[in-house]
């Protein structure tokens, strides 16, 4: 594949110093608050889900984001139609025609969720396509979980041209373990048993709340699922599945990314739209490092705030739901900078997530990156000598610097870093925040970050 702009991968290095420039002038405590919309890692896969049936579905709570494009884009190419307000999406996918290879390599390209739509297009036509996966700046984001899973259920493919032709004339109910409780592999494990014949089970899924909110419309159009406390997804096959209505839930990573942008410049901020219960991991972290949050009575309205003038360091370590997410990590970890002592963090999920620490080290933070597992857990990163752990000492007075975002979480991180630091920063590639950031420059302005 020749373009490594990836989902929430990185831009190429042609476009990575483009007019897509922002100037942070830092130091000032934010303050305001912010509506969050729908999650970008559940709101494109319920769109996906609206293929499984020729009936119309409805999402509502709707944010403007990339990869809502992209799947517009997929949708309307395979014969569905999209219709879209500010408010909610209509999708009706009465039509289904498989993808040809050059939009399945130009979609999957653009972005990580066309490959969700394997098992769709094998219900739907018998056959699919899928790009091999390229390189993006936090690891090479293999696909081989998600052959297993339809192979598993039947499907059989043949690899040519750095393409990956699948094809089934019906997919049946199998027993899957995965190695790792991949959030896509356990999504395309239910969009292909969810209409299989007979019975699935898949043990070790991921059970995220996004997953579990998917699993709720899968529900809604007559799907049989059943999550055990195990990690044990169980998914009896039906027929045909019909329309939806459903309000997507939060944007959990949006909401920390702005939380630990008030921990870092002090300040205070206030988030509607997300659920306690979906961050209640991240919230404890979030005290025990000096933050302080009130949550109003029905756990949708947190307001955030740096409860001490110094942060305390803390030992962190990344994992699957219910663990401390690692599209968390890297905001939370640039408040870090400003702890009074040592931190240490570990990074179980990606290979390659600590690479921003480079750029806050032109700011002046003091962080060592290590291949070493440096946290309880021996993960499977350790072994290969990946530089997945850090140590972070602080605190430390981050002065402006120029910098390049290489990924969506990393791109907030140098923002964080930006409002954090004295002085001005100049960062290119922010239109890359646009993936997972709605509104991402008028909320910036909405809680006193001076930016242009
Ligand atoms: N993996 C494999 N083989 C596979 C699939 C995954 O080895 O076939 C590995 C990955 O390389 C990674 C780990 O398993 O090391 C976890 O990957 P997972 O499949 O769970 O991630 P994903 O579905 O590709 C989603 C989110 C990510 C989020 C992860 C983990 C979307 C579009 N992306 O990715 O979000 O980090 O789950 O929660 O839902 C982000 O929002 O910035 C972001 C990267």
């Amino acid at each position: 594949m020749s373009d490594p702009t990836t989902n929430d991968g990185a831009p190429s290095p042609a476009t990575s110093l483009s007019a897509d420039t922002m100037t942070v002038r830092g130091g000032v405590p934010v303050e305001g608050e912010l509506q969050i919309r729908g999650s970008k890692n559940a709101l494109p896969k319920m769109m996906v889900a609206a293929l499984l049936t020729s009936e119309p579905c409805t999402l509502t709570n709707i944010s403007a984001l990339r990869d809502i494009e992209v799947v517009d884009e997929l949708i309307r190419l395979t014969g569905g139609s999209v219709e879209r307000a500010p408010d909610h999406i209509r999708i009706t996918a009465d039509a289904f025609t498989a993808l040809g290879e050059v939009d399945v390599e130009r979609l999957h390209n653009a972005s990580r969720i066309p490959v969700l739509t394997t098992a769709v297009s094998l219900h739907r036509t018998g056959e699919a396509v899928v790009a091999a996966p390229g390189g993006c700046a936090i690891g090479p984001r293999p696909v081989d979980f998600h052959m297993s899973v339809l192979r598993a259920l039947g499907a059989h493919d043949d690899h040519r041209d750095g393409m990956i032709h699948l094809r089934a004339d019906r997919l049946r109910g199998a027993r899957i373990d995965l190695p790792f409780p991949s959030v896509g592999a356990t999504e395309q494990f239910l969009f292909a048993s969810v209409l299989a014949e007979g019975d699935s089970e898949l043990a070790n899924a991921a059970i995220e709340p996004e997953i579990l909110d998917l699993i709720a419309v899968l529900q809604k159009m007559g799907a049989l699922i059943s999550v055990e406390p195990n990690r044990t997804i169980r998914v009896t096959g039906v027929k045909e599945l019909g329309g939806f209505e459903h309000r997507v839930i939060g944007d959990r990573l949006e909401a920390a990314s702005w939380a630990s942008l008030a921990l870092a410049t002090g300040g205070r901020l206030t988030v509607r739209g997300v659920q306690q219960q979906d961050m209640s991991t991240f919230l404890n972290v979030y005290r025990r490092a000096g933050g302080d949050f009130t949550i109003d009575a029905d756990g949708r309205t947190i307001s955030f705030r740096r409860a001490r003038r110094m942060l305390r360091p803390l030992a962190l370590e990344t994992d699957v739901h219910p663990g401390f997410m690692t599209d968390w990590q890297s905001p939370f970890v640039t408040a870090l900078t400003q702890a009074d002592g040592v931190s240490v963090v570990h990074e179980t999920v990606y290979e390659d997530r600590l690479g921003y620490t480079d750029a806050l080290r032109s700011l002046g933070a003091q962080i060592q990156v290590f291949t070493e597992c440096l946290g309880p857990t021996r993960c499977r990163f350790g072994a290969a000598n990946h530089r997945h752990s850090a140590v972070v000492v602080g605190p430390t007075q981050l002065h402006g610097a120029e910098l390049v975002v290489p990924d969506l979480r990393a791109g907030f991180s140098y923002v964080v870093a930006a409002a954090a630091a004295e002085g001005e920063s100049v960062i290119h590639g922010v239109g890359l925040l646009d993936r997972g950031y709605a509104d991402f420059r008028d909320k910036l302005t909405a809680v006193g970050v001076d930016h242009s």
